[in-house]
């Protein structure tokens, strides 16, 4: 399920390398909560973002859905109304589900969920809201944060904590809602991640600065390229490289996964090709 739309990571890769056994799941750069919706609901679970209209949004979700869903009853998908409501959101005096209404029509109306520029596509509000009654049932025990990831990660960390990171790709700092996330952010991550008692998994895009980064004893990075079956059709086998970065190994809830489940493997869509490097040192 995503109920915001948005950048689509790998989910089911990520899903297929949580931990077998972690106390406390945690996602630290929420967005749309792309992992978090996808895989069974855990017990301790804390959905975190540093932008607080995308926070406000999932307050308002778990705690008002119909009161959420009625003001979008009146939302519009017009330039207009997309240029009254980007700047009515400048303003503070907005209850908070008037707030998470405007976000969300922003988000849904824009072009490629990303809030700025009016999408011009046709789009049916009312079709979203099953989907956010769903979240807003999928939410019940989240506990929805808004911090800072050192800070949250300070927070949460024990030796049984997980945490899936999935931060602003590498030289991408002007493209979020909020704020930049410049080379700086990038280091103080790795020193954060590389000292925590508990474990992590972390999704990025593959360059050069990001290998070096985290070439550090036991962290263990994963390559995979995807082959995008659709873009191949159009741009003639076009991959997408990403780094799976962790302290733990990935490969665990896969072994136990074929142990157990020999002939219900899924197939996947797209079609994995996967190096491994790891980094042992003293
Ligand atoms: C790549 S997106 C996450 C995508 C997400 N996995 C999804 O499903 O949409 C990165 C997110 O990090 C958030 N962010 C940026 N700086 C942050 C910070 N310092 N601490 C926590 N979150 C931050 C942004 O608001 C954005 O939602």
């Amino acid at each position: 399920m995503s109920w915001v739309g948005g950048k689509k990571a790998p989910r089911e890769e990520i899903v297929k390398r949580l931990p077998l056994n972690y106390g406390r799941y945690i996602e630290v750069f929420g967005g749309g909560g792309w992992v978090l919706f996808h895989k069974e609901p855990d017990k301790f679970e804390v959905y975190n973002d540093f932008n607080q209209n995308l926070i406000n949004l999932y307050r308002c979700v778990k705690e008002k859905p119909e009161e959420l869903i009625k003001w979008l009853e009146f939302s519009l998908d017009s330039r207009a109304d997309f240029e009254y409501m980007t700047n009515r959101l400048k303003d503070d005096d907005l209850s908070d589900c008037q707030r998470a209404a405007y976000y969300y029509s922003l988000i849904r109306y824009s072009y490629a969920s990303g809030v700025d520029s009016f999408g011009s596509q046709p789009h049916d509000m009312w079709k979203n809201f099953p989907l956010i009654r769903a979240a807003h049932a999928r939410l019940r025990n989240t506990i929805i944060e808004n911090k800072d990831f050192e800070k949250l990660i300070g927070q949460y960390d024990r030796p049984i904590s997980f945490f899936y990171c999935d931060p602003p790709y590498y030289n991408t700092e002007d493209y979020y809602d909020g704020g930049g996330f410049g080379k700086d952010d990038h280091e103080r991550l790795a020193n954060t991640l590389c000292n925590m008692q508990g474990k992590f998994l972390l999704s990025y895009n593959d360059c050069p600065e990001i290998r070096e980064l985290y070439q550090r004893p036991g962290i263990l990075i994963e390559c995979i390229t995807r082959i995008n079956n659709i873009a191949q059709r159009y741009e003639g086998g076009k991959q997408y490289s990403e780094l799976l970065i962790s302290n733990y190994d990935t490969s665990e809830r896969m072994k136990s996964y074929f142990q157990f489940s020999l002939f219900d493997r899924e197939i996947d869509v797209d079609k994995i090709l996967s190096e491994k490097i790891i980094y042992r040192g003293g």
